[in-house]
């Protein structure tokens, strides 16, 4: 048996509970992980309020998280690459038996090597939010060097790791966030800084390649207006509205992650190099109050960089 933070029932933040549940033998290419830290990202507490059961239709209760640091305890058959004692990092598979527990089994496929130079809270701050980054960036926008590409929101969990990506990649960086995150964005690599209280953003930039937008509803719409015909829009908060894409002549994405340790690894790279650093703007305890605190933070939109959650 092992502790967990899960949910019985949806609803707010006190629905979290500390519960004993099985400890799961890996299965074939999956190993077994201790898990030293997690972190906490919006869809969790969209999980737990029930905004997302007809999409992830899980049985309860239901062990939430979906971001691991840790150390492999145990292998399954046909797992190759890591040994018992590596110590990882990944975005595991979404499960109902998540990782706000202390062990979670994740596949090899989706593991990478936890980069040294990063204790667990950092390197647990990477896996969800980097590669949603990276993949609407890379994957997805196509972003190249000497674009001009504009990330909505760059001091939350998602775009503060996108800025440092989009000036990894060569790109000129437009950011919104409030007055307080100014120098924040900024020495994230930003070269300009939109505040999004005082100014709309559409009057201060034009003829962007690239929008990355983590906001959705209006705030999406209005995106497009700052592209160049041609120009690309992807959102991870939202539907594009079609109609309005074609009218400004952009190509509008609707992107979910897909989890990946091979592309960890590419993340892990640059983590270990100090190109990318992980911003972990707020850590608390392993218990049900420590993780019900985290949840109203994230709750509010105003968290700093990301969440951690410290086990050992
Ligand atoms: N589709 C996917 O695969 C995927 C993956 C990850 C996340 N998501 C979604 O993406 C969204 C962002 O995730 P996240 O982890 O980055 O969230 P987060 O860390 O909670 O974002 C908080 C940040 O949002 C900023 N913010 C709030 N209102 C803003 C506004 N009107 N304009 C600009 N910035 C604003 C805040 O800055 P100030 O404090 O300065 O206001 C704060 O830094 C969430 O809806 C999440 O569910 C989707």
């Amino acid at each position: 048996m092992m502790k967990a933070v899960v949910i019985q029932q949806y609803g707010n933040s006190d629905v979290l509970e500390e519960m004993e549940i099985s400890k799961l033998a890996p299965e074939e290419n999956q190993v077994l992980v201790e898990v030293y830290a997690t972190s906490i990202n919006p869809i969790d507490w969209k999980v737990r309020e029930g905004y997302l059961k007809d999409m992830i239709p899980f049985e309860f209760p239901i062990t939430l998280g979906w971001d691991v640091a840790g150390k492999i305890v145990a292998k399954g058959n046909g797992v190759t690459d890591y040994q018992v004692g590596d110590e990882v990092f990944a975005r595991p598979a979404t499960t109902n038996r998540g990782t706000y527990a202390e062990y979670t089994l994740v596949d090899e496929a989706l593991l990478a090597k936890k980069p040294t130079n990063l204790t667990f809270e950092e390197a647990t701050s990477i896996p969800l939010a980097g590669l949603t980054a990276w993949q609407s960036l890379i994957d997805v926008a196509k972003l190249k060097a000497g674009e001009k590409v504009l990330i909505q929101a760059g001091a939350g969990g998602v775009g503060s790791l996108a800025i440092q990506i989009a000036k990894h990649i060569g790109a000129y960086v437009a950011t919104t966030a409030s007055e307080a995150n100014e120098n924040y964005v900024k020495e994230l690599g930003a070269d300009q800084f939109i505040n999004y209280r005082t100014e709309n953003f559409e009057n201060k930039i034009d003829d962007f390649d690239v929008v990355f937008d983590t906001m959705g509803g209006e705030i999406l719409d209005r995106g497009m207006k700052v592209l160049k015909p041609g120009g690309r829009i992807v959102t991870i908060a939202g539907q594009p509205n079609k109609e309005l894409a074609k009218q400004y002549q952009v190509e509008a994405y609707s992107y979910w992650l897909e989890p990946s340790g091979k592309q960890l690894d590419e993340l892990a790279d640059l983590l270990s190099k100090g190109i990318i650093k992980p911003q972990v703007g707020h850590t608390f305890p392993f218990s049900a109050a420590g993780i019900k605190e985290a949840h109203d933070l994230s709750a509010t939109h105003h968290a700093k960089g990301k969440i951690a959650i410290k086990m050992k």
